[in-house]
């Protein structure tokens, strides 16, 4: 398994997995990426482009974004890209923002939730008082969902929509509830950011379940992902020893989020547990049976509804 999450992995399955999407694949298509200015989603970005999408770059810092924007432009000449301003992180300031974009964007093909964080050992909150990975890979992506969704309705009447949430194979290791208490936002006690970033991770992938399940009458398919071990400046920065000592076998950003883009480029059918690896779908457990129960789902979906207020649709 180890293996599988390294360029070997990828280079091995790469004879065997599924076509690659035909040239043009997403011409006249519009696809969001969020944390486009870094690693796997600035490979996204690239990636969406030389299918022919019209790509929007979402980022909090304004200058990586102008920069991300301008480089897939020099790359990829007259393609059309979209720099888009907002904070995942901070539920206020997506609120802003879809208000605006959904003003701008009549219909929504395709979102990749990619933007990621990782803490060390002090837990960090958000605006909204959120502790932070929660915020970045859960609480906001969902919010946005939501949000877009009328956005993504008019694209899945139109031919199909889809939204993908980038999860890590880190999720493997991690419960959804550490313990009946439920402390979801690690309010009292220790905290421990590897793995706050690990049940977040599982918390997608849960998530993007009941999202699927959620919107499959309006022709938008939900699925989660996995890139394995990919060399992006996030994994030098916040793992820089493992970096160090896997750097020959990491995967280029490009074959990371490979499967992303081939997802929304291709809608394959999909199954339950709505969790891809290599243009495949993969376990969400390591023994390979269901993931949490009913009762520990409804707890994580009762706490993400009631901190957004944002309802799953029915
Ligand atoms: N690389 C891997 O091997 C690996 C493995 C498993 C999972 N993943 C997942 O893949 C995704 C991308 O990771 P990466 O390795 O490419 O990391 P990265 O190089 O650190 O890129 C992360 C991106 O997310 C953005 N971001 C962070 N917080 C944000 C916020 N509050 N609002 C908007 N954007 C925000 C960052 O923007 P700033 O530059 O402004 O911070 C950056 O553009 C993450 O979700 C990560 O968990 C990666």
């Amino acid at each position: 398994m180890v293996l599988g999450y390294t360029r070997i992995g990828s280079a091995v399955r790469s004879r065997w997995w599924p076509a690659d999407p035909p040239p043009m694949a997403l011409a006249g298509k519009r696809i969001l990426v969020t944390g486009a200015t870094s690693g796997l989603g600035t490979a996204a970005v690239h990636g969406l482009l030389e299918l022919g999408a019209q790509v929007f770059v979402l980022g909090r810092d304004p200058a990586k974004v102008d920069r991300t924007v301008g480089e897939a432009v020099a790359a990829s000449p007259g393609a059309k890209v979209v720099g888009e301003i907002c904070d995942v992180g901070d539920l206020d300031d997506v609120r802003r923002w879809a208000a605006d974009f959904a003003g701008r964007v009549p219909a929504l093909h395709g979102v990749l939730h990619n933007a990621g964080t990782m803490t060390g050992d002090e837990r960090v909150t958000t605006a909204q008082d959120h502790e932070l990975t929660l915020a970045v890979h859960v609480l906001g992506p969902h919010l946005m969902t939501g949000l877009l969704l009328d956005r993504l309705r008019a694209a899945g009447a139109e031919g199909g929509a889809s939204v993908v949430w980038m999860s890590s194979g880190g999720m493997y290791g991690a419960r959804l509830h550490a313990d009946d208490a439920d402390d979801i936002e690690y309010r009292n006690g220790s905290y421990d950011g590897v793995q706050a970033y690990a049940r977040t991770k599982r918390m997608q992938v849960v998530m993007a379940q009941q999202w699927a399940g959620a919107v499959a009458d309006d022709g938008i398919r939900v699925e989660s992902m996995h890139p394995g071990w990919a060399g992006t400046p996030g994994v030098q920065q916040n793992l820089p020893r493992f970096e160090r000592l896997t750097r020959p076998l990491l995967r280029s950003a490009a074959d990371g989020v490979d499967t992303a883009v081939w997802l929304i480029a291709t809608r394959p059918e999909s199954g339950p547990g709505h969790f891809w690896h290599d243009r495949a779908l993969r376990p969400v457990t390591w023994s390979g049976r269901g993931g949490p129960d009913e009762r520990e789902v409804r707890r994580l979906v009762d706490y993400v509804v009631g901190a957004t207020g944002m309802p799953l649709p029915h």
